[in-house]
């Protein structure tokens, strides 16, 4: 009978592993840029936190004063803070409370407004005027005003009309600076109005030409930047610029496939005064350009850019952008980071220009007037007798007038994205310099998201590792801006509901070399004893890091290991814990010095996440077992069991209630590893089930999971098409792969064994999805093929869902989501559960019962449809995948 199941249950799993590899293959990501953090922190495990809350909701402008750093100036919905930057929680912040007085709401209700999110005071805009005053801009319900603040002690002058400096609404894209106590900003003002950059006071006034060429379409300001290019001992007498950052409507592309939107940089000169008759009140510097952050082999274009951060560099020239980016698709998840350096915007400002001919735009080819149209006033301009744009000659302000766009791109640098997630939408980021024990300077980003979470990443030769990833909040919310200082070591995020700081590292959080050093984090070091920060060690010549590679230096320092006993009666199962708490890690078992192999069902072995399983243990099974992580080629002993098997052991008492009492935690995945957790359970294997039943349920199970292949053949056929679309990549694909045949069975199962009070049995789709991940996928670093079986004894319900309860007695079928709405998208509700797939054999998926599940299932189908329907009304190229027959 054993022998019997088994073999049927391999040949199964042969057929479904062959559709599987042959259909997963096109998934295979284009480059290995989603990377996974290493190290996942929950929120009730973030070290040396501090917030600020108030009654106040919608922390979004923020302002940290560059030379001291000592304030954190904070905007919110109806007031504004001075924060103390070295604490923000301390007791010592002051307030100003703005908010929109009732006959300004109630005229903002009349006027159609939401009095729950607009008919407010948003504060948009809070920046240095001047060294005794702050400036800032408020929405006030519909009516924007600005008003000064007396910076000492933060109070606030009388409010002044700020109409044509602020938007109207506090969601409106927009961006604004103070430059030489003159204010730029750029919005799309009024709900009806154009889009426009402006110059604002005193004077003179300047804005974008809207005829007879729209110089912006439907543009969504994230941000702006001065360059001080009259400061890099600029021979020819440059002057500085402003350069701005946004999405708009791609005037010049035939192509409808990425809805016409664009990302775009666009520069005007700070010494620009418009013209004398063309272009009067006008800028006649302005040029805008295309900003492109694809994966151009894979047709796969990120065109909605979503926040910009300035690097400064040595001199101005050196500057660098970072931008985050995104697909601009609804209720798809993803992101990609791209750099751009000055000099390659500089360098399409002096190319070609664009022009639009019968309403198509095209590169222009004829005679450009001289001095050539656009740029700044340059001592060549004054030796002809041109001191100011106002004496430019006309033929060159028309030309201005009429090309505005540059024909030539502004490539990311190394023509790709750094960081490419397809389960994250990115929303703010603030990036710092940061000089490792080698001397190399390193660029370490702090991301947040749209869930309240933030990536700390590190930017190593052309690539992003992602040191660990924080949850900053137990609700989910958006982050709405990261600010670093460098004074204070803190990183600063403002969130709609509050704002937090945390230390820019917490190397302690690291406990052994190899975890230090893995890490990567250019902050820390190993010193012998602990994971320290550099910064605050006297002696560096004894510290170990190693950021660019993450395996050098700890091999004189492999510390003891613990070692367990564990007595096991023959024929239990036993789990032998051993939590990783590297995301990347994966496990290696060895026993008495061998390496464990084949985790099949017939090895009487299984590995997961969380430790080894030996099934129906036998005497021979005795002996020393090891657990190592293995991580970036480094294999680290973690714990040791002394595992002794008998036949005559006393029964281990019976819990009466595993499912809710099991010892395995049901704490966050990162979590410290409970080493001094209580036993595992001892599984009783004889009772689980009864032969004939066991018989019943595998012929099932081979029914069902024949069943599925069929239908995972269906869904890879289809995601072979998306991948034109999209690569919806490593986690996504799990996801298919994973979340499908698991709405599906567990249902199915639970039916048929809901009597069995102490365990489940599972059906496990890691066997396809390791497959998938062999196959295609980024090979896990260790490249052991996990051939197993589909079932899985899961001890216990509760593992990945705390607040899942005992499995309810015959659940009624799936009620079909009457309107498949997936508010976060497909894979929100995956990654933390995915993520822990790494390269091991069995998965535990998330249980969340019928009714999540199926929304689920459905949404992903959904899904697919949407991408069809989509790819059918854009260029379909059925170019197949060389890989994919
Ligand atoms: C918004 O306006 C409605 C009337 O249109 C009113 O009933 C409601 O109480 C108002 N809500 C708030 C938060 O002011
Ligand atoms: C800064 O600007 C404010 C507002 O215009 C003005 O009252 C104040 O005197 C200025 N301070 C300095 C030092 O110029
Ligand atoms: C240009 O500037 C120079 C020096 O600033 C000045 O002497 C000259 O008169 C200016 N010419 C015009 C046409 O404004
Ligand atoms: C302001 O905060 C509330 C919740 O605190 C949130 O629902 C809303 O979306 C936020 N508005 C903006 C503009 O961020």
């Amino acid at each position: 009978m054993k022998a019997g199941r088994s073999s049927s249950l391999r040949l199964l799993l042969l057929g479904c592993c062959a559709c599987v590899a042959t259909l997963g293959y096109p998934f295979r990501p284009p480059l290995d840029l989603d990377v996974t953090p290493r190290v996942t922190v929950l929120s009730s495990s973030l070290h040396g936190c501090r917030r600020f809350r108030s009654s106040a909701v919608n922390y979004s402008a923020m302002l940290l004063e560059a030379d001291s750093e000592q304030r954190l100036y904070v905007g919110a919905r109806g007031a504004a803070f001075a924060l103390d930057a070295y604490d923000i929680s301390a007791a010592s912040a002051l307030t100003i409370e703005w908010e929109a007085s009732l006959e300004q709401k109630r005229q903002c209700l009349l006027k159609g407004k939401d009095n729950k999110t607009e008919c407010f005071n948003h504060i948009r805009f809070l920046q240095r005027f001047n060294a005794t005053h702050l400036y800032m801009c408020g929405t006030h319900a519909f009516s924007p005003m600005c008003a000064f603040i007396d910076a000492e002690r933060f109070v606030m002058s009388a409010p002044e009309e700020g109409r044509d400096k602020c938007p109207y609404g506090p969601r409106t894209g927009y961006t604004g600076l103070i430059v030489d106590q003159q204010m730029y900003t750029a919005s799309q003002y009024e709900f009806r109005s154009f889009p426009d950059i402006r110059r604002n006071s005193p004077s003179p006034v300047l804005k974008t030409e809207d005829a007879p060429t729209r110089w912006l379409n439907e543009a969504d300001f994230v941000g702006s930047a001065l360059v001080r290019e009259s400061l890099s001992g600029s021979s020819t007498g440059d002057d500085d610029k402003i350069y701005y950052f946004f999405t708009e409507g791609g005037q010049e592309q035939a192509s409808t496939s990425t809805h016409g939107r664009v990302a775009r940089v666009a520069r005007i000169c700070k010494g620009d005064r418009g013209g004398r008759l063309t272009l009067q009140k006008r800028w006649t510097s302005f040029l805008k350009a295309r900003l492109t952050c694809s994966l151009p082999e894979y047709d796969f274009h990120f065109n909605e850019l979503r926040s910009v951060f300035v690097m400064p560099g040595d001199t101005p020239r050196d500057t660098l952008f970072y931008g985050i980016f995104g697909l601009g698709w609804k209720n798809i998840k993803a992101s990609a980071l791209c750099r751009f350096s000055l000099s390659d915007i500089q360098e399409a400002f002096q190319g070609p220009y664009m022009e639009n001919q019968d309403s198509n735009w095209k590169e222009y080819t004829g005679k450009i007037p001289d001095p050539r149209p656009g740029t700044c006033i340059t001592n060549d301009m004054r030796a002809k007798g041109i001191n100011a744009s106002t004496s430019l000659p006309d033929d060159v302000l028309n030309f201005v007038r009429r090309h505005p766009l540059m024909s030539q791109q502004v490539r990311a640098l190394d023509g790709r994205p750094l960081l490419f997630r397809r389960t994250t939408d990115y929303t703010h980021m603030a990036v710092s310099a940061v000089q490792g024990l080698d001397g190399e300077e390193y660029h370490v980003l702090y991301m947040g998201t749209d869930e309240g979470w933030l990536h700390k990443a590190v930017h190593v030769e052309g690539r992003l590792h992602i040191i660990e990833e924080l949850q900053l909040f137990k609700e989910p919310q958006p982050v709405d801006n990261v600010l670093i200082s460098e004074k204070q070591t803190s990183v600063y995020i403002g969130s709609p509901s509050g704002v937090v700081q945390l230390p820019h590292s917490n190397c302690r959080r690291y406990a052994s070399c190899y975890d230090c050093i893995f890490a990567r984090d250019p902050h820390c070091a190993w010193s012998g004893a602990h994971c320290v920060e550099i910064a605050a060690y006297p002696d560096r010549a004894a510290l170990i890091q190693d950021v660019q590679r993450g395996n050098r230096g700890c091999d004189n320092t492999q510390g003891d290991v613990t070692v367990r006993s564990r007595f096991v009666r023959v024929g239990d199962d036993v789990l032998l814990q051993c939590e990783l708490s590297s995301n990347l890690a994966t496990p290696l078992w060895m026993l008495d010095g061998d390496e464990l192999h084949g985790y099949g069902l017939s090895s009487g072995f299984r590995t997961g996440t969380d430790g080894l399983l030996i099934i129906e243990a036998r005497q021979d099974q005795s002996g020393m077992y090891t657990c190592y992580a293995v991580e970036n080629n480094v294999k680290v002993a973690m714990v040791t069991y002394n595992v002794t098997v008998s036949a005559d052991l006393p029964s281990p008492p019976l819990v009466e209630d595993q499912a809710t009492a099991s010892p395995v935690p049901t704490g966050p995945p990162s979590s410290k590893r409970p080493l001094g957790a209580p036993l595992e359970p001892l599984l009783p294997h004889s009772e689980l089930l009864s032969s004939r039943s066991m018989e019943a349920l595998y012929l099932s199970l081979i029914t069902i999971l024949g069943s599925l292949c069929v239908v995972l053949a269906v869904v890879l056929f289809y995601m072979g098409f998306c991948l034109r679309v999209g690569h919806r990549g490593k986690y996504s694909l799990r996801a298919a792969a994973a979340a499908y045949p698991s709405c599906k069975t567990t249902n199915r199962n639970r039916k048929q064994h809901r009597n069995s009070a102490l365990m489940e049995l599972r059906t496990i789709s890691s066997h396809c999805n390791g497959h998938a991940t062999n196959n295609g996928v980024s090979k896990p670093p260790h490249g052991n093929t996990y051939d197993g079986g589909f079932l899985q004894i899961v001890p216990g319900e509760a593992y990945t869902s705390p607040n899942a309860e005992t499995p309810p007695p015959a659940p009624p079928p799936p009620p079909t989501p009457p309107e498949c709405s997936f508010p976060n998208g497909l894979s929100a509700t995956l990654p933390s559960v995915l993520r822990r797939m790494n390269g091991n054999s069995y998965v535990l998926l998330r249980q969340s019962e019928a009714d999540n599940a199926s929304t689920l299932c459905s949404s992903f189908a959904d899904e697919l449809n949407r991408i069809l329907e989509k790819r059918k009304h854009t260029q379909l190229q059925p170019r197949p995948d060389e890989s994919s027959v």
